[in-house]
């Protein structure tokens, strides 16, 4: 049997049109899920959209849609520009699906008939642009700091409570011990870190109902009141399996996502599934965000940066390039167009496009009876490379091949094959062609029509020469 491989992004809030941040888990979950292909495994890859909530409902409202019609245009943006972008995702989950609400309720009231939900009255601060509940601590000027244009809610209401705290000493051991029973894998260790020591501070029940936000899926036993956004959206990594059938997909091998949303992941969503008494998942990874030119990504700011920006002037697979290579895995990373630029002409145009273009063009020249030897991803030379993939750091793995081509390049130069001619030519080209077959190998997970384009050419029988693969900007 075939070693399963389940990797998620986000579901993404319908209130926003796709950003750079959005592409940016997207691409590189894709990538994860089309090397885990290449091992040879079975994977299924989710996406999709997170669409009932307070602030879903407000967005409608302002452009005068009902709250379904609203959720139907955006969420058809989002699985458009994943199809332009070679996203091969398995299913597209919708929280409006009637099958996902469903589930969802069944979960909420296995947890109940557990004896892990109480009513009690919640009085507080509430976050829209969170959705989430704040505390007067963590406001700055009397706001969220992640929402400072927008007022926190004042919350006083009889809400339904998760008993989120009596899972903390159990989650505790989760995480640390990995022979635990209940173990998962937060990475990289520095979230992981953070995780710990919030819960060993201490964390407080969760109130996981509303009481005055339509819009949502009804608690099963008291239909006044609706489940709280996030309970609804977490639930889908494992409503979407069930509803294609491919429950033999759980545990997630991997949930992927940045840091804003770590909480949720880490430990919310790991209480909720030991009460519901399904099995936890195996890793989730945290990645940090973006940044434009030093910048914090906002509307007011007019600084926001959309994929179809992206691909209109970079193409699907410069795209795919530049986001995978700027990567924020443990840090923020500092993007923007002129730096993008920059790094499509210097890696793509030149680099990679321009050693493509030259080993062509002199291999036309010859009979070109290259050898081709089969390439294996598990081949110890890529040993780094698998490394760096199994941790996610696309921006390393797009750097050992990186390094494969300046070698190339300097092979080049060191041989001055262009004043060879036949038999001598070939000789020495033989292991260049070879190398561009790895080098097109490699690039597989990341840019796939690009690497297709470099093994069809150098597949023979005759190496002909062809349009540049990354014209210049
Ligand atoms: N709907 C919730 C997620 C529910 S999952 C059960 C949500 N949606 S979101 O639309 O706000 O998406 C947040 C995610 O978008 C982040 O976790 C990250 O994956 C991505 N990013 C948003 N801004 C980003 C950057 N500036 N940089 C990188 N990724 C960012 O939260």
């Amino acid at each position: 049997m075939r070693k399963k491989f389940y990797v998620t992004t986000p579901i993404y809030y319908v209130n926003d049109i796709p950003h750079i941040g959005h592409t940016c888990t997207t691409v590189v979950a894709d990538i994860i899920a089309r090397y885990h292909k290449l091992l040879g495994e079975e994977v299924f890859f989710l996406t999709g959209t997170d669409e009932h909530g307070a602030k879903v409902a407000e967005a409608a409202k302002e452009k005068d849609l009902s709250p379904q019609e609203f959720c139907d245009q955006v969420s058809k943006n989002f699985q458009e520009i994943w199809l332009k972008l070679n996203i091969e995702y398995d299913y597209f989950i919708r929280t409006t699906n009637p099958n996902h609400e469903k589930i969802v309720q069944e979960i909420i009231q296995k947890i109940y008939e557990n004896g892990d939900i109480y009513k009690a009255k919640y009085e507080g601060l509430y976050c829209v642009g969170c959705e989430k509940f704040i505390t007067e601590g963590e406001l700055v000027n009397g706001r969220c700091p992640l929402h400072p244009n927008e007022d926190v809610q004042k919350q006083s209401e009889e809400n339904y409570f998760f008993k989120l705290s009596k899972y903390v000493p159990q989650l505790i051991k989760a995480v640390e011990n990995p022979k635990d029973k209940f173990h998962y894998q937060i990475s990289p260790q520095s979230k992981k870190e953070e995780v710990l020591s919030k819960l060993r501070a201490g964390v407080p029940d969760l109130s996981i109902s509303r009481a005055n936000v339509p819009w949502g899926i009804p608690i099963p036993w008291d239909k006044s009141q609706t489940i709280y956004v996030w309970v609804d959206a977490l639930i889908n990594y494992y409503s979407a399996l069930k509803i294609n059938k491919k429950e033999d997909f759980w545990p997630a091998n991997l949930h992927f996502l940045a840091k804003d949303i770590l909480w949720f992941h880490a430990v919310i969503w790991e209480a909720i599934l030991i009460s519901a008494k399904i099995s936890l998942p195996k890793e989730v990874f945290v990645h940090s965000f973006y940044m434009i030119d030093g910048q914090k990504m906002s509307k007011s700011l007019r600084n926001v940066i959309s994929p179809q920006e992206l691909l209109e002037k970079f193409g699907v697979d410069g795209t795919r390039y530049l986001i995978a290579a700027s990567f924020p895995y443990d840090n923020d990373s500092d993007v923007g167009w002129g730096k993008f630029t920059k790094k499509y002409n210097a890696d793509l145009a030149n680099g990679l496009g321009n050693l493509v273009s030259r080993v062509a063009t002199l291999a036309s020249r010859t009979e070109s009876t290259y050898k081709i030897s089969n390439i294996k991803i598990t081949d110890k030379k890529f040993k780094k490379y698998q490394r760096f993939l199994e941790k996610y750091q696309s921006n390393d793995a797009l750097a050992f091949i990186w390094e494969k081509i300046s070698q190339a390049d300097k092979y080049i130069d060191s041989h001055h094959p262009w004043n060879l001619k036949g038999n001598e030519l070939e000789k020495v080209l033989q292991p260049l062609v070879e190398e561009i077959q790895e080098i097109a190998f490699l690039l597989k997970p990341f840019i796939p029509e690009t690497a297709e384009k470099i093994e069809k050419q150098f597949a023979g029988p005759k190496i002909k020469s062809a349009k540049p693969l990354f014209p210049r900007l």
